[in-house]
């Protein structure tokens, strides 16, 4: 795996999402930065989860997925859902369960409910293509990730 590759792919600034499913009686969640908008209408967006990572059953077979946007106050999240268990991931998280199960993370920018419509093998990484059936957004200006850092908003501004 070329560093390069990933030195490069890096420099394509993004948010940062935690992506939620409930699974098997338990909630599941990981950081994201793979998240892109597809379709106005019908309204799509997909994100890729690695082939190996642990909770990729959860993701491809439990019918859906919450994807949190997160807010700048938020970087700790990024961190938090991106190693631990479950338990740990969501131990002390303000949440508020949707009516399909899965956790909508407090605090957060937007968050967009899909069902999943289809699982494209592409590579190392599984895509999940969803269809956006309940979603919102707040003031909250949102994180940044770029060069495998944190941006909070307002210190784009300060990078000259
Ligand atoms: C900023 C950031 C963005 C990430 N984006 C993705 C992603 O888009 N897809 C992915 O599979 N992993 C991504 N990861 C890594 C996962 O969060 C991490 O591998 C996963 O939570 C490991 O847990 P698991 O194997 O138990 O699922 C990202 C990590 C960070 C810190």
């Amino acid at each position: 795996m070329s560093r390069s590759f990933r030195d490069a792919l890096s420099s394509f600034a993004t948010g940062v999402t935690v992506v939620t499913a409930h699974h098997e009686s338990q909630d599941w969640g990981m950081t994201c930065n793979s998240f892109a908008s597809v379709s106005l209408q019908p309204q799509l967006v997909l994100w890729s989860i690695r082939q190996s990572a642990s909770s990729r059953a959860a993701f491809v077979h439990s019918g859906g997925y919450t994807v949190n946007v997160l807010s700048g106050q938020q970087e700790g999240l990024a961190r938090q859902f991106s190693t631990g268990s479950m338990q740990e991931r969501f131990a002390g998280v303000p949440a508020d369960r949707l009516d399909t199960g899965r956790l909508k993370l407090a605090g957060g920018s937007a968050w967009f409910d899909c069902a999943l419509l289809n699982v494209i093998a592409a590579g190392d990484h599984d895509i999940l293509l969803g269809e956006v059936k309940n979603f919102g957004w707040t003031p909250a200006e949102p994180l940044i990730f770029a060069r495998s850092q944190f941006l909070a908003p307002g210190q784009l501004a300060a990078c000259d």
